[in-house]
């Protein structure tokens, strides 16, 4: 007896290293282990060796290491998901794009706007994908607003809205441990993404934040931000707010809004679904509690488009093409980046800032300008 030699059709799934096996990081390597097709996960990085090892023995994966250099000199490794600290996102990125990787990086692509052009120059010269993970623009109900944006549904743009309320306690644990400026470069930069998106063609040109530690004033001296409204202005005199608080009782909270001269469009609900409960005590609905809830089928679909992408470049065939521009890539992680350091420059100054950088001229940016 012996076995019948078949050949596959089905492609050979994409192999992805996981670089930060944290929060992000290990909800990211389930998608990959088993709700993505045509994605396989195959090694995990993190000096945290315990937590990585234990993950890694749950979901099926042979190699673990502490140095993430092990998974770029790994020729059976396609591309890299790189969900560490966010200092560390510019330089993985430029060692992945070095080694031939593609990449997908948490948010966001850097922290500065310097750093973040040495990653667009190396991601050029290797000409591999790299994909940020604003995964808002995934979900159903922003991406169906993002169609009727394009469809000229809201007619001109000329207020947008954008709000991310964390769940909290009311008190925020480790507060004193949070990065500076994490406010901005971490949770609203999302929200800036999605007014970018949301304004299609616009560019940010200016911004004025009020900012302020209301959830723990006792670290209002220290310079702890965790309460934030940044008023944007945009190129096509649209007026935008991006606000956020660290700590909302009620759960997680997430919306976006366009207002124009034919209408508005909204995204995003306070309640996990449309189910009211009526009851002697009143009304009430359940409301989602953690992002992995919140996002759940837009943290995988942000991968499954990665993936595609990937698996188009090696296949030679068409990239995927969503009817409206949705993979967010290096000129939207630039322009999101961009209003985040002004927004922190806003703060320092006690004043209003000029947007710089967002689409840098002479960058040859039409990847990006397309794309919008
Ligand atoms: N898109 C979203 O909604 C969302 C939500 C939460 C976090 N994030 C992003 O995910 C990233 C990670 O955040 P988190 O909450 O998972 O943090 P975390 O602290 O839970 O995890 C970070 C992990 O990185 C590891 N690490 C540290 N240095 C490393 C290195 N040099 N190489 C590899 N791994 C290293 C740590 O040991 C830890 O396991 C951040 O960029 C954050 O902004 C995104």
């Amino acid at each position: 007896m012996s076995y019948v030699p078949v050949t596959p059709t089905r492609p050979a799934p994409v192999r992805i290293g996981l670089i930060g096996a944290g929060w992000m990081g290990a909800f990211h390597a389930r998608s990959l282990a088993g709700r993505i097709p045509g994605a396989a996960l195959a090694a995990i990085a993190d000096p945290a060796l315990g937590p990585a090892t234990e993950l890694a023995a749950e979901l099926g994966v042979g190699k673990v290491t502490a140095d993430a250099a092990d998974l770029f000199a790994d020729p059976e490794i396609d591309a890299v998901l790189i969900a560490g600290p966010i200092r560390f996102h510019a330089p993985l990125s430029i060692a992945a794009a070095r080694a031939g990787k593609h990449v997908f990086c948490e948010k966001p692509g850097s922290t500065t706007l310097e750093e973040l052009a040495e990653v667009e120059a190396a991601v050029a010269e290797a000409g591999v994908h790299w994909q940020i993970g604003f995964n808002r623009r995934y979900t159903a109900d922003f991406l169906a607003a993002r169609r009727e944006l394009a469809a000229g549904a809201v007619g001109t743009p000329q207020l947008l809205r954008s709000l991310t309320r964390d769940p909290g306690t009311g008190s925020i644990p480790n507060a004193a441990r949070v990065p500076e400026w994490t406010m901005f470069l971490e949770t609203l930069i999302h929200d800036f993404d999605a007014l970018n998106w949301m304004n299609p063609g616009a560019e940010p040109a200016s911004v004025h934040v009020l900012a302020d530690a209301l959830v723990e004033p006792s670290l209002k001296g220290a310079g702890f931000i965790d309460t934030a409204v940044a008023t944007i202005r945009y190129s096509n005199g649209a007026i935008a707010v991006a606000e956020a608080s660290f700590s909302a009782l009620y759960g997680y909270d997430v919306r976006g809004e366009t207002f124009g001269s034919a209408g508005m469009v909204q995204a995003g609900r306070a309640t996990e679904t449309s189910a009211r409960l009526f009851t002697s005590d009143g009304l009430a609905a359940e409301t989602p509690r953690v992002n992995i809830e919140l996002f759940a089928d837009a943290y995988r679909d942000e991968l499954a488009d990665f993936v595609a992408h990937v698996s188009a470049r090696r296949d030679g065939t068409a990239a995927p093409d969503h009817g409206v521009p949705l993979t967010p890539g290096l000129a939207d992680a630039r322009r999101a980046l961009a209003v985040a350091r002004a927004c922190i420059e806003s703060v320092q100054r006690g004043a209003p800032a000029e947007i710089a950088g967002s689409a840098p001229a002479g960058t040859g940016d039409s990847a990006g300008a397309a794309a919008r």
